[in-house]
């Protein structure tokens, strides 16, 4: 079956994409009869999100998400392709739990791939699970503990799961908060009165994050490693990044989030648990700096950071309360919006930080652009369509957001994975290939 795009706009220009067996095999000026031809009105065609850093849950606990929820809500948000974190029920940590984890994952309506998690007992299971398959996208380290995981905080340890990785040529993904700034913090606002998520970023304060990434730093140079350091939230953690870029031979890469972006303390104050996560939310003067991180190509990618729990959960106290929350259908509106037409980046500037990088950074091959001979995973969107974000609409089970009520200009129109598309105005899709 071939399928032709006509009149979609495409790096600016009306081009025509001719789609035959899940790739692209031609884009010109130029139409293909006779094939079935789809007419996008001069929309916008940018390849779809890759999302490195989403946590699906499914397994024990399906009630937060599943495979079947987190990836119609990937395509509702234009996203093709979800890497799912190992901080599961039961935790990706070793091959066992890693091949339950694949199956459960063959109903997905994305790409996808899972994580396999290091921790302090499972150097050789991680190892093994390495001999075992070459599938696993990367490995994935937290130095703090953040709902339901295992802290490393032995340096020689990560220092040998490092250069594990680097044997196997995998990148090694880091959540960067030390713990040990925050267990000393956490007493200090043990008193009723800091009961509050105002207070989240000050027991996980800045200089959990800048210490933390500091070390990773440090770990960088010594193994030279590829390594990615995920939802950089701070502006000095900024410096240290764009300084290693600068005077380092490369192989640090490092994403931050649309919360961490677009939100700050001032919107915690009000949404309270609902804008709880790990790493806190900052101030107005982070938000900047990263911002222009972004331009200057510090900031290399931007991940959801998808991590839904129940609304129950949400609604207990801050002490309670688990951090995050869901974030595939609001995060490309959200960059439309804000990064397009605010902060005037451009749409391959966009498209490079959401999808070419992000393959980049896991070495996938064939995906991340819009090009002949890659699969056809692409999302269309009208640039000027505004909506307001309605969590009671989301697909994923989590129904929240700290941008509900938010108006949004930037709509994802359609979804296609592989050469099928998948999403077509919010409705679930799939064109007859036959
Ligand atoms: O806020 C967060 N929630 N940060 C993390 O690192 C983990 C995530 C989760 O799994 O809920
Ligand atoms: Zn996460």
């Amino acid at each position: 079956m071939r399928i032709e795009l006509t009149n979609g706009i495409l790096f600016g220009f009306p081009l025509n994409i001719l789609i035959e067996n899940e790739r692209i095999v031609s884009i010109s000026r130029d139409s293909f009869p006779p094939t079935r031809t789809i007419d996008l009105q001069n929309k916008i065609i940018l390849p779809g999100m890759i999302d490195l850093h989403v946590h699906v849950r499914d397994l024990n606990n399906s009630n937060k998400e599943d495979w079947t929820s987190a990836s119609e809500a990937a395509l509702k948000g234009g996203v093709t392709s979800i890497f799912d974190m190992p901080n599961t029920n039961p935790a990706t940590v070793d091959y066992e739990t890693y091949k339950l984890k694949l199956n459960a994952a063959q109903i997905s309506k994305v790409n996808y791939g899972c994580y396999m998690g290091c921790s302090p007992t499972n150097y050789e299971e991680v190892k093994n699970a390495l001999l075992q398959t070459d599938s696993i996208p990367a490995l994935k380290i937290f130095l703090s503990a953040s709902s339901a995981n295992e802290v490393i905080e032995d340096e020689n340890l990560l220092e040998k799961f490092l250069l594990l990785a680097k044997e196997y040529n995998k990148t090694v993904l880091f959540h960067s908060e030390s713990q040990k700034f925050i267990t000393r913090n956490a007493p200090l606002y043990s008193d009723n009165k800091y009961n509050h998520s105002k207070y989240h970023s000050l027991i996980r304060n800045r200089e959990s994050a800048i210490e933390s990434t500091k070390l990773i730093l440090r770990l960088a140079r010594k193994t030279n490693a590829r390594i990615h350091i995920l939802h950089v939230g701070t502006m000095e953690e900024i410096q240290l990044i764009r300084e290693y870029k600068r005077t380092d031979a490369g192989n640090v890469y490092c994403e931050t989030t649309p919360h961490h972006l677009f939100l700050n303390d001032i919107d915690v104050e009000q949404f309270g648990n609902y804008a709880k996560v790990n790493p806190p939310i900052r101030s107005i003067d982070d938000n900047e700096a990263l911002l222009e991180a972004l331009a200057d190509n510090t900031i290399d990618t931007i991940g959801s950071d998808h991590a839904p729990h129940t609304i129950e959960e949400k609604q207990r106290d801050y002490r309670t309360a688990p951090s995050g929350f869901p974030g595939l259908e609001t995060s490309l509106p959200l960059l439309i919006s804000n990064l397009y037409h605010k902060h005037n980046f451009t749409l391959d500037k966009i498209s490079e930080l959401i999808s070419k990088n992000p393959a980049k950074i896991l070495d996938i091959k064939d995906r991340g652009e819009i090009k002949v001979g890659a699969y056809a995973d692409l999302t269309i969107i009208d640039l000027q369509e505004e909506v307001v974000v309605n969590p009671l609409e989301f697909s994923s089970k989590a129904k929240y957001s700290p941008y509900s009520g938010m108006k949004l200009k930037g709509k994802v129109l359609e979804t296609m994975v592989n050469g099928k598309f998948s999403q077509s105005k919010g409705k679930l899709i799939e064109y007859d290939q036959n």
